[in-house]
């Protein structure tokens, strides 16, 4: 519930830092947009010229992660809804299950009955049909969600909108795209197909100085007056711009727990330590998220847990016990709790046997999931489980699956 955070009768302790955490949450929409006035402008001035009843050619926009698409867009679409007699749907696509609810979400969206199994046809031929009476802006965020990117046709109904219903004004729809993706930017870009037929907006990374000054006017926000220190929030931002490929929702996010941090240790104000510790919870929290979707990076923690099982004759490390745990529904692969620990030689054989069955299962899956053959990949044969933390670190961080030897 939004402003849950601020209940208090009294009993709860009093906030010492944080006052506002809504304004720390990466979803929050930003009152101000810093340093994005070029991508901004050009989104502006389509809508606009939609106003004017012009035709728009679909706008795709791209950036890395945490770079403001989903910021711009959402303030865009507010803006928009102040000052427009333009509709606007925002859809995220990433949230859908397959490609074709994207049409029945739009609907949705537009408050129009849905049925399943209609057909594209008639889903276009309903929303064709709603926005000759009323313009619509149409926004589709994370865009790969839906997209195969060896062909990305599901983009041709929304991009060739105007030639399939030649009788809808132009003036009455607009589609605006986004993704982080670099498959589907390349795949998009290269496509002859698609040059003429779309308007490319890039979000480029955000230097040091930017990062500090979306972060500086987000914190200033939402904590208690003095209780950061400039110098910190600087660091941080450094952090972001040479370490997190300057995602500034890992900057925002790492920034809220050393904020938790500091309350814990009823601080005043938060420190570079608090900063530190963080770092390394939210680094976790990542690689725990990043386990469910590459399970590459599954792989290379059984291998580290297995090595410092045979190593080692048991396992302390608490930073891995999350895959140990039986109890984490979510992991197919936790090892049983009894084979956890202990240092008998019978055991540790067992124990082998058990991460051999994990690592077969993650051949299958990884078959089935075809990224098995990708020359992206090469096992990482590195015995000190320490090293292989780093190597799953360092994927992370480039988002991509690298190749090491040991
Ligand atoms: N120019 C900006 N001004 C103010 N806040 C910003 C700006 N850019 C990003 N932010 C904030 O940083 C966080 C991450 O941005 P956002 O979610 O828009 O990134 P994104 O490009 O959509 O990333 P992804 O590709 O992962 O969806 C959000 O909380 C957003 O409000
Ligand atoms: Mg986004």
């Amino acid at each position: 519930m939004e402003g849950e955070d601020n209940i208090n009768w009294g009993v709860l302790p009093t906030p010492k830092i944080i006052q506002h955490r809504e304004k720390l949450r990466p979803t929050y929409v930003p009152e101000v947009l810093v340093g994005r006035d070029h991508q901004y402008g050009k989104l502006v001035k389509a809508v606009l010229e939609l106003v004017e009843g012009i035709t728009i050619l679909p706008h795709m926009i791209y950036g890395s992660s945490g770079s403001g698409k989903t910021a711009t867009m959402k303030v865009l679409q507010k803006e928009t809804h102040r000052r427009t007699n333009k509709n606007v749907v925002y859809v995220n696509a990433r949230t859908l299950k397959t490609p074709v609810l994207i049409y029945t979400q739009l609907m949705k969206e537009l408050g129009l009955p849905t049925k399943i199994g209609l057909g594209i046809p008639t889903y276009l031929n309903n929303i064709a049909e709603y926005v000759t009476d009323n313009p619509t802006l149409f926004i589709i965020d994370e865009i790969d969600g839906i997209i195969d990117s060896s062909g990305a046709k599901e983009l041709y109904p929304f991009i060739r909108f105007n030639e399939i219903y030649p009788n809808v004004p132009g003036g009455n729809f607009g589609f605006m795209f986004a993704t982080n993706n670099m498959d589907v930017q390349i795949a998009i870009s290269s496509f002859t197909d698609y040059k003429g037929y779309l308007e490319e907006v890039r979000f480029d990374a955000y230097g040091v100085e930017e990062i500090y000054h979306i972060l500086h006017q987000r914190v200033r926000e939402a904590l208690i007056p003095k209780t950061f220190d400039e110098k910190v929030l600087h660091n941080l931002s450094e952090k972001i711009f040479y370490q997190h490929n300057s995602n500034l929702r890992h900057g925002l996010q790492i920034f809220a727990l050393s904020c938790d941090e500091a309350e814990k240790k009823r601080r005043d104000s938060v420190s570079r330590e608090d900063v530190l510790i963080a770092e390394e919870e939210h680094m976790l929290s990542e690689l725990r998220k990043q386990m469910y979707t590459e399970p590459i990076i599954t792989l290379f923690v059984i291998r580290a847990i297995t090595q410092s099982i045979i190593e080692d004759g048991g396992i302390d490390r608490p930073d891995l016990y999350f895959l140990l745990n039986p109890k984490n529904k979510e992991s197919n692969y936790a090892i049983p709790e009894q084979y956890a620990t202990g240092s008998d030689t019978y055991l540790n054989r067992q124990i082998y046997s058990v991460v051999r069955d994990l690592e077969k299962q993650f051949m299958v899956h990884l078959k089935q999931k075809n990224v098995y053959k990708t020359d992206k990949i090469t096992w990482c044969s590195s015995s000190d489980p320490k090293e292989v933390l780093e190597l799953t670190k360092k994927i992370m961080e480039e988002k991509k699956l690298v190749t090491t030897h040991s």
